[in-house]
């Protein structure tokens, strides 16, 4: 007697003569509250090949933290003056201090990802920024415009002194990368800022002329 051939069902759940693998419930589950010993503690190099010496790299490594930080509180004290600016002007400065602020956020990215190239590793949580920054702590509360605007500068000025010297101090030891990106992007950047802020603190009649 001819056997019946089973019919086959297009899924395989349903067909009895598909061997299904074995389902393992304990396979899919998140590993969570993982710990391990750091892959690289804080302050070591681990050089990349890109032909540059460790005392060259951990010299750069240094001065761009500080920059980091400095600059990670610049960004920070923009978006303190975006939410906290009033007056008259307020619209115009609190679109000006976004903008400036999202400039300052693209350096951090930049400066940050330079240090993991040299081989390092750059400050990221803010109680390691609050530790390091140079620039003076504003207080909580909200400030009058021309206060704020004050501030500011003086952050731009500590930052700008800094990587003015770090970039020659860069050509110096022939690390061209961390002299143009301090030049090209952080200089530059923190240059106009200054600019677009200064011009605030002029006292420049508004419709009749003195
Ligand atoms: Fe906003």
């Amino acid at each position: 007697m001819k056997t019946k051939t089973p019919k086959i069902d297009g899924n395989p759940l349903m067909n009895p003569m598909v061997r299904m693998p074995r389902y393992n419930p304990e396979q899919a589950k998140p590993l969570v509250h993982q710990e391990s010993v750091e892959l690289q503690p804080f302050g070591t190099i681990v050089k990349l090949p890109i032909g540059l010496g460790e005392k060259v790299c951990r010299e750069s490594i240094e001065r761009l933290n500080q920059i980091l930080a400095d600059t990670m509180t610049l960004r920070d004290l923009y978006h303190k003056h975006h939410w906290q600016v009033s007056g008259s002007t307020f619209y115009q400065l609190h679109l000006l201090f976004d903008k400036h602020y999202d400039e300052q956020a693209a350096l951090v990215d930049k400066i940050a990802e330079r240090i993991q190239m040299l081989g390092g590793l750059s400050y990221a949580m803010a109680a390691d920024v609050a530790e390091n920054t140079t620039i003076p702590r504003p207080p909580r509360g909200r400030e009058e415009v021309p206060v704020q605007i004050s501030r500011l500068l003086t952050a731009h000025e500590i930052v700008i002194q800094k990587v003015r010297a770090s970039a020659r101090k860069a050509a110096e030891m022939m690390d061209d990368g961390t002299n143009d990106l301090l030049v090209s992007d952080v200089l530059r950047t923190n240059e106009i800022q200054v600019w677009f802020l200064a011009e605030h603190l002029v006292d420049a009649p508004l419709v009749r002329a003195d």
